[in-house]
């Protein structure tokens, strides 16, 4: 019997400060677009990750949900928890701390070690706020 395909998702949630400015755009424009994000403030965040793998006959499990939340607690959650995304966070230096790139950026964290454990990273999702998520399935044809 061929084993079944599954996904399964951890949910972490973290709280953090972040604006929204690109360099590409001048104070004024900045202020035009991005309006109150442009200024320091905090979301809520809640994320979600999701792994899809085949279901292991030997062990009931597509991968060990432990594990995963660890990995993504240490990968992800002791770097962003309570700091500044713009400031404080190695890997977003330089990028527009947007949820949209925020979730890619965390797909790139995730993806390989995921993966080391046999499993592929499906789906990443960032809820900003009540109102607002967004999904990263990872690189096209990757
Ligand atoms: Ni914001």
């Amino acid at each position: 019997m061929a084993s079944e395909l599954v996904e399964i998702t951890h949910v972490q949630e973290f709280s953090a400060a972040h604006r929204l400015v690109s360099a590409a755009l001048s104070e004024a424009e900045n202020r035009e677009l991005y309006g109150p994000c442009f200024t320091d403030h905090g979301h809520n965040y809640v994320l979600e990750v999701t792994v899809r793998g085949q279901l292991d006959e030997r062990t009931g499990m597509v991968m060990d949900l432990n594990r995963l939340s660890r990995l993504i607690v240490e990968r992800i959650i002791e770097r962003v928890d309570h700091r500044h995304l713009n400031h404080d966070v190695p890997f977003l230096a330089g990028t527009i701390t947007t949820a949209e790139n925020v979730a890619v950026a965390f797909w790139r964290e995730l993806a390989a070690p995921i993966a080391a454990h046999g499993c592929r990273l499906h789906r990443v999702r960032l809820r900003e706020s009540r109102m607002n998520l967004v999904d990263y399935f990872g690189p096209p044809n990757a």
